[in-house]
């Protein structure tokens, strides 16, 4: 077993963390310690005052209309879970790429028994979407009960962007509803509520923004809001006397305690973040990309890999997914951790129709993601590596 660790799965969540985020989660539970918005004293407050400062950067940060509309789930799985079932009923039907993850396809599958019908939009061999500005394209996907187009961001097997900004202009024409999954793009790119159309915005803690797992959320529209069932229902400290769950935001979908040492991290993985800057942070990553792609390419030509999705670092994260033809995937992907220290991520990746999009299904792929703490040397050594392995 090689002692080094050279962490290239950012995609799944990111490590390390920025020392502020730690600290801000101990001193939270040394410190404070208490519930929001169900204690009279001063540490109740507290707590009441960090989480409303933590909403209202996020609301800012996304561009979002009203920072009571954000609301605290454990991560993006729960939050994509909350809205689509939220809001669908039988007889629905929704749109999605064909680059989802199981957090959006399996809540979607549950729902097919109940009547809730979807179409996949089928993408590119590369992970891109073919449509043009304002993606008229969609119309012919279009039904008369077609209530929502779902979709990420961008593909976490290959790391190709998704055009938001003009599925969400479709959308608006259209009165349909755009959820958008920014599990793999918050905190790397721009990602705003107003700019792009969308109505409701599904986003994880524990990845580019960089706090600790167990930690999520949603940003909705006020109006969307109201339309939308809640999926948890329980004690909100509000309104106690009744029996019923609040109408108001964000109580309305925020039963039982928050995680509160969780929003503390995120709070402070997310200034981390706000001062580093989006471009700064993009431009490391896309670097760091760029630097891999070119040294996979011989390799890529020699027959010995391929490149699973785009070849340029235009229009993808920091995400790149290889295709092993000399040996099986999980061989290469644990010969890469036992003998170099490399931790990457291998298989399907929690999203078996990208990878048929991709033509890497049922084999998989090893996936390499960077994050804002790698280096230019940890790409040469995972090229290194390859070169040795493949
Ligand atoms: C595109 C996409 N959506 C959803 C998820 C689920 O994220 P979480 O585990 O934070 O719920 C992931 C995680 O890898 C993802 O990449």
């Amino acid at each position: 077993m090689n002692p080094r660790s050279i962490y290239l799965d950012n995609a799944a969540t990111s490590f390390p963390k920025p020392a502020a985020v730690p600290s801000a989660m101990t001193d939270f539970m040394t410190k404070v310690g208490a519930n929001i918005g169900r204690g009279s004293y001063r540490e109740a407050y507290d707590a009441g005052a960090m989480v409303f400062e933590v909403r209202d950067r996020l609301c800012r940060f996304f561009g979002g209309e009203d920072p009571a509309c954000v609301v605290f789930t454990m991560n993006v799985t729960m939050s994509l879970n909350m809205l689509i079932k939220g809001l669908l009923k039988p007889g629905d039907h929704v749109l999605v790429s064909s680059m989802e993850h199981n957090a959006v396809m399996r809540p979607l599958v549950q729902l097919a028994e109940a009547g809730v019908s979807f179409t996949r939009i089928p993408c590119r061999e590369d992970g891109s979407m073919p449509v043009t500005e304002g993606a008229p394209e969609l119309e012919a996907y279009l039904k008369p009960n077609t209530r929502a187009v779902i979709m990420t961001h961008a593909s976490n097997v290959c790391g190709t962007v998704l055009p938001a900004g003009d599925v969400g202009l479709f959308c608006k024409k259209k009165g349909l509803v755009f959820i958008l999954d920014t599990a793999q793009t918050a905190g790397v790119l721009p990602v705003n509520m107003k700019e792009m159309n969308i109505d409701a915005l599904a986003f994880t803690g524990h990845k580019s923004l960089l706090g600790p797992q167990g930690i999520g959320g949603f940003i909705i529209r006020r109006e969307l809001a109201g339309l939308l069932t809640p999926l948890i229902a329980g004690g909100t400290g509000s309104i106690s006397h009744t029996e019923e769950m609040p109408g108001f935001m964000p109580d309305r979908f925020e039963a039982g305690p928050l995680n509160l040492p969780g929003i503390a991290g995120l709070g402070a993985g997310l200034r981390f973040v706000e001062e580093k800057g989006l471009a700064a942070i993009s431009d490391h990553e896309r670097a760091l990309t760029g630097l891999f792609l070119d040294g996979l390419a011989p390799l890529e030509a020699a027959g010995r890999l391929r490149i699973v999705g785009k070849m340029t670092v235009e229009g993808r994260t920091g995400v790149v997914s290889i295709l092993p033809l000399t040996t099986d995937p999980a061989i290469a992907a644990a010969r890469l951790d036992e003998e170099f220290g490399i931790r990457t991520r291998v298989g399907l990746h929690c999203a078996p129709s990208a990878h048929k999009t991709l033509r890497t299904f049922p084999e998989g792929s090893i996936r390499f993601s960077f994050g804002i703490f790698n280096t230019p040397e940890d790409v040469g050594a995972a090229l290194d590596a390859l070169r040795t392995i493949l």
